[in-house]
């Protein structure tokens, strides 16, 4: 479904990154109360999803959550899946909010968030990337969103031994994925007021697999003139992007480069721990999540800081056209982050994750 409409429909509602560039959209749910799938996760999951699951709460935000925990499970024929309640859940609800996961190196299954990507074919992986008032980093002006092809690329997974001692991996780039990818990637720059796509590659090395990606980046920006259009070798990127990364709008590249380079951006914003993310599927279904791991060093102690899936979650709303109530959310945590009076340790404080929550809460109350 390289072109079709139903997904493109999808995308002008999507998640507006950086609040400062983001434009009322019309909702895509219908108005009253919205299930969502909340799956907590493991380690410091729990309390983070509870600390959002607190502030929604004192947003009155028209959520009802629908919890749901995911392991990977052995299906017919011996195939991984999520349990069939969590699926059933999601197929229903079509919107997801999930802490993180952990994937033990032996665990002898696939990584739980491949898992999902797969069974929902979340095809896009959203990053905005946006400096925090407040927030010292060596970067002030940080504002550009990466979007990575999240099912082919390097991660499609297909690894052989060739004979001892020599294996390969592939790297698969389909002509549709990569179609899809630099459609969603121009949408979401038409809906959300940004005015660049910098594909991002190593056509000059892979003249294939990202010589076809590139390609078909550069076919999709004929139908976006209004939106700029460049194209830079990965290794350019990351040079330019430690130099001055606010040269930087949207991003849009291969599996591989996107999980590297999405890292390295949310490093320029204080790290894993503020940094949203929305992981948009095919079929209308989306997940938000915060893209840390499970903490399992402080998991339990009340020390873990919520903002990246509280942020995500602010994601979440704004896909489902609930602006205002991501808006108020989102002031209130920045403001507690302003303010550096109640911080979870990782920021730079003393507080807890429920004194760092209830902070939020209040000034919510006190926004409306
Ligand atoms: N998206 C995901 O679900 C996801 C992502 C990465 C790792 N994991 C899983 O998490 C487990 C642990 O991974 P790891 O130790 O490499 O990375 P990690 O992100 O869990 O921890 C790295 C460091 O960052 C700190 N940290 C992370 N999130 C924090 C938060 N919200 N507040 C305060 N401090 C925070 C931790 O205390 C730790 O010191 C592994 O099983 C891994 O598979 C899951």
């Amino acid at each position: 479904m390289a072109a079709g409409s139903a997904w493109r429909s999808l995308v002008s509602h999507v998640v507006g990154g950086a609040a400062r560039r983001h434009a009322p959209r019309a909702p895509f749910f219908s108005r009253g109360l919205q299930t969502v799938t909340l799956i907590p996760g493991d380690g410091i999951g729990p309390e983070i999803s509870s600390a959002v699951m607190q502030i929604f709460d004192a947003a009155k935000a028209p959520i009802r959550w629908e919890e749901r925990n995911v392991t990977a499970i052995k299906g017919p024929g011996g195939r991984w899946m999520i349990p069939p309640d969590a699926k059933e859940s999601m197929d229903r609800s079509k919107i997801g909010l999930k802490g993180p996961l952990k994937t033990p190196i032996a665990a002898g299954h696939p990584s739980m968030n491949l898992l999902l990507r797969k069974t929902f074919d979340l095809y896009a992986n959203v990053r905005p990337c946006v400096s925090i008032e407040g927030y010292k980093t060596p970067y002030t002006d940080v504002d550009l969103v990466t979007i990575r092809e999240n099912t082919e690329g390097e991660y499609s997974g297909i690894e052989h031994v060739i004979v001892d001692g020599v294996v390969q991996s592939i790297k698969l780039i389909t002509e549709n994925a990569s179609r899809r990818i630099a459609e969603y990637a121009f949408e979401y720059a038409r809906n959300n007021q940004r005015s660049s796509v910098t594909a991002v590659h190593k056509a000059n090395i892979m003249r294939m697999s990202d010589g076809l990606f590139l390609r078909k980046c550069r076919e999709v920006a004929e139908n976006y003139k209004d939106i700029k259009f460049t194209e830079m070798y990965l290794d350019t990127v990351c040079l330019n992007m430690v130099q001055d990364p606010t040269q930087f709008d949207i991003l849009v590249m291969p599996n591989l480069y996107g999980d590297i380079l999405s890292d390295l951006c949310a490093g320029l914003i204080g790290g894993l721990g503020v940094t949203p993310s929305g992981n948009i599927g095919a079929n209308g279904v989306a997940i938000f999540e915060s893209v840390h791991g499970t903490a399992p060093d402080i998991a339990g102690m009340d020390l873990a800081n919520p903002t990246a899936l509280l942020l995500s979650a602010v994601m979440m709303l704004r896909h489902m056209g609930l602006h205002d109530h991501g808006n108020k959310i989102q002031t209130a945590c920045f403001d507690t982050i302003r303010d550096k009076k109640v911080l979870t340790k990782d920021l730079g404080g003393n507080s807890k994750c429920s004194e760092f929550t209830a902070d939020i809460c209040r000034r919510i109350q006190d926004l409306d």
